[in-house]
C-alpha cells in the first residue's frame, strides 16, 4: 500500500472537503490564522482532548486539572514576562507595507535554521543577502520587535487602565491558582496541574494551515518537584528501555543527525539532564504512538542555548516530520521556580508550600512543562492516518478507533425495501446510544464503504435480505476490509471488543 505524503495544502483541502476544518468566515474572504472545525473535525478534536485528559489527568494520582479564564488580570502578564518579552521580530516592506516574521523570511530565502537568531543577526542577514519584499521586490524596513499578545478592553470605557490581554498560554493561570489548587486538592510533591484551553497569539505570519494559528488550543501540564529532589523520578525504571530519535544541543553543534537511543543511554550519557524531563518526553511520545502515530515520524530535539525562552533552563521539543520539515509539535521546558517566584514578587503573595520533612517553606520547581497544541496533534494524527489504498481506489483514514470521529456506519443494503431499512434504522438507533454512528442509504454499498473509509469510520454494519431471515448482519473492518456475519443479539458485544482493538477475523471465528 502506498502512503503518499500529502502537502500541507493538500491536507487543508482534504479537511475542508470532508468536513474536518474550514477557514473561518470564508464567505467574507476568510481571516488568516483562524479556523473552524466541521462536523467531523469537532469530534476528532474532542477525542484528542478527551484522550489526553484521560491519560494525563484522570488515570494519574499525581495530576489534577483546572479550567481557567481566557482574560486575566494584566499584572499576571507583566509578572510572567509576556508584556516585555513575548515578541517576534518583524520587517515590513517600505512600499507595499507587507509584513513578514523576519526569522521565517530568512529561513525561506536562505534555507537555514534560524532558531535563537538575534535581531542584530537578522538585520545583517537581510542586508548581506539583499533580501527584499517577496510580494513587490522593494526594500524592507529594519527589523523591530512585535508583541504577540492580543489586547482588549474590559468594561464600557476604553482607557489605558482597562487594557487586558487574551492569554497566549494556559500555563500562567495554573501558576496564579497554584496555592488554592495545591491546598484544595491536598497535593504532595511531586505533582502536576493540567489545563486544556484556548490560547491567542497575534502571529505576524500565520501559515501552514493549523500549524501556526492566531487562535488555538493548548494542553499543558506544570509538573512541580521539591527543589532539592529534582532528580527523584519514581517512574524512571518503567521507561528505561524506551527508544526515541534523539537530537541533543551538542549533536546539533556538531552537525549530527538524530539517533535512535534508549532512555537509559540518554541518562547514563547525561544527554537528558534530569530523569523527570526524560520521563515526560517519553510519556508524550508514547501517547502519540499509543494512538496510532508512527514513531519514525517523531524525534526529540534539545533547544540550543540561544533558542531558550527567558524562563527556561532546558527545553526539549517533541518534533514531527511535517511535509514542510521537522517542526515543534510540543515543547517540554524546565521552567525552574521562575514563574512562582515572579508571581510571589509581583502579587506580593506567598506561593511557597510547607515541607513536612524539613519543616521549612519551599518554592517548588517546574521540572517539566509538557505544552502541546491541540491542532498540531490533530495534524499529526491526520497525516499518519491518511493512506491511499490502490486496490480500493480510495483514501482510507486509519485513525485509531478511540480518535475516529464516527465509529460506526449502518447501511441497509437496499433503500427501497421497507423491512430492511426499518431493521437497519432500529439497529442504528440502538448503536448510537453507545457510539458515534452514521446511517447511509444513498448509492451502491461499495460507494458507501468508500465514503466511510475516507472519513475514518471504523466499522460498517450492513443489513441485507438474509438479515430478515437469520437475524444476522455483516460487520466490515475499515482497515482490512475483513467481513464477518454476526447475530444481531451479539452485535454490541462484538463491536465493543472490535473497537477495543481485537481483530475482526478472530471475533468472527468466536461467533461462528
Ligand atoms: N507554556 C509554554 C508555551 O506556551 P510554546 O512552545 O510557545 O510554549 C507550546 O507553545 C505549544 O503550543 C507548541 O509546541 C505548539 O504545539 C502550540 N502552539 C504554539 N503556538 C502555536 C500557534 N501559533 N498555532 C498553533 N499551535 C501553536
Amino acid at each position: 500500500m502506498d502512503k503518499p505524503k500529502l502537502t500541507i495544502d493538500e491536507m487543508a483541502t482534504f479537511c475542508k472537503r470532508k468536513g474536518f476544518v474550514y477557514l473561518n468566515s470564508e464567505i467574507y474572504g476568510g481571516i488568516a490564522g483562524f479556523f473552524d472545525f466541521g462536523h467531523l473535525g469537532v469530534e476528532l478534536k474532542n477525542n484528542i482532548k478527551k484522550e489526553w485528559w484521560k491519560t494525563f489527568v484522570q488515570q494519574r494520582d499525581d495530576v489534577v486539572g483546572i479550567d481557567g479564564s481566557i482574560i486575566t488580570h494584566p499584572m499576571l502578564w507583566k509578572a510572567s514576562g509576556h508584556i516585555d518579552g513575548f515578541t517576534d521580530v518583524l520587517v515590513d516592506c517600505k512600499i507595499c507595507g507587507m509584513r513578514y516574521r523576519a526569522d521565517q523570511l530568512i529561513e525561506d530565502k536562505l534555507k537555514i535554521e534560524t532558531a535563537g537568531i538575534s535581531i542584530e543577526d537578522i538585520s545583517k542577514k537581510i542586508s548581506e543577502h539583499k533580501i527584499k519584499c517577496q510580494k513587490c521586490g522593494n526594500e524592507l524596513s529594519s527589523p523591530k520587535k512585535f508583541n504577540l499578545m492580543f489586547s482588549t478592553h474590559v468594561g464600557p470605557i476604553e482607557t489605558s487602565s482597562s487594557v487586558a490581554f487574551l492569554r497566549p498560554e494556559t500555563a500562567q493561570i495554573i501558576f496564579a491558582n497554584f496555592r488554592l489548587v495545591t491546598e484544595n486538592a491536598r497535593l504532595k510533591l511531586p505533582f502536576g496541574i493540567a489545563q486544556i484551553g484556548k490560547a491567542f497569539r497575534n502571529e505576524i505570519s500565520p501559515r501552514d494551515f493549523l500549524f501556526r494559528m492566531r487562535e488555538f488550543e493548548m494542553m499543558e501540564i506544570e509538573y512541580f518537584v521539591h527543589p532539592e529532589k529534582q532528580d527523584e523520578c519514581y517512574f524512571i525504571n518503567e521507561i528505561m528501555n524506551y527508544e526515541m530519535n534523539i537530537l541533543s544541543a551538542e549533536m546539533q553543534k556538531n552537525n549530527k543527525e538524530h539517533e535512535k537511543m534508549t532512555i537509559k543511554e540518554c541518562i547514563n550519557k547525561k544527554i537528558i539532564n534530569t530523569k523527570w524531563h526524560a520521563y515526560w518526553l517519553t510519556m508524550m511520545h508514547k501517547w502519540f504512538v499509543g494512538l496510532g502515530a508512527n514513531p519514525d515520524h517523531f524525534r526529540i530535539r534539545q533547544h540550543v542555548k540561544d533558542e531558550l525562552s527567558h524562563y527556561a533552563l532546558d527545553t526539549w521539543d517533541l518534533e514531527y516530520d511535517f511535509p514542510f520539515g521537522w517542526k515543534e509539535l510540543q515543547g517540554l521546558s524546565n521552567r525552574t521556580d521562575f514563574d512562582l517566584k515572579q508571581h510571589i514578587e509581583h502579587a506580593k503573595t506567598d506561593l511557597s508550600i510547607f515541607d513536612e520533612e524539613t519543616k521549612k517553606k519551599i518554592i517548588p520547581h517546574v521540572i517539566c512543562e509538557p505544552s502541546q497544541g491541540v491542532e498540531r496533534a490533530f495534524l499529526v494524527f491526520m497525516f499518519d492516518a491518511y493512506q491511499f489504498d490502490k486496490s480500493r481506489d480510495n483514501v482510507v483514514l486509519k485513525l485509531h478507533p478511540r480518535l475516529a470521529p464516527i465509529k460506526l456506519g449502518v447501511f441497509p443494503l437496499v433503500s427501497n425495501k421497507k423491512e430492511i431499512v426499518g431493521l437497519a434504522k432500529k439497529i442504528y438507533d440502538d448503536l448510537k446510544q453507545e457510539w458515534t454512528a452514521t446511517f447511509d442509504t444513498s448509492g451502491s454499498i461499495g460507494r458507501r464503504y468508500a465514503r466511510a473509509d475516507e472519513t475514518g469510520v471504523y466499522a460498517c454494519i450492513t443489513i441485507d435480505f438474509e438479515s430478515l431471515e437469520d437475524d444476522s448482519v455483516t460487520v466490515r473492518a475499515r482497515d482490512t476490509t475483513e467481513q464477518i456475519r454476526v447475530k444481531i443479539k451479539d452485535l454490541k458485544e462484538i463491536l465493543r471488543r472490535f473497537l477495543s482493538g481485537e481483530r475482526l477475523g478472530r471475533l468472527g471465528k468466536m461467533v461462528e
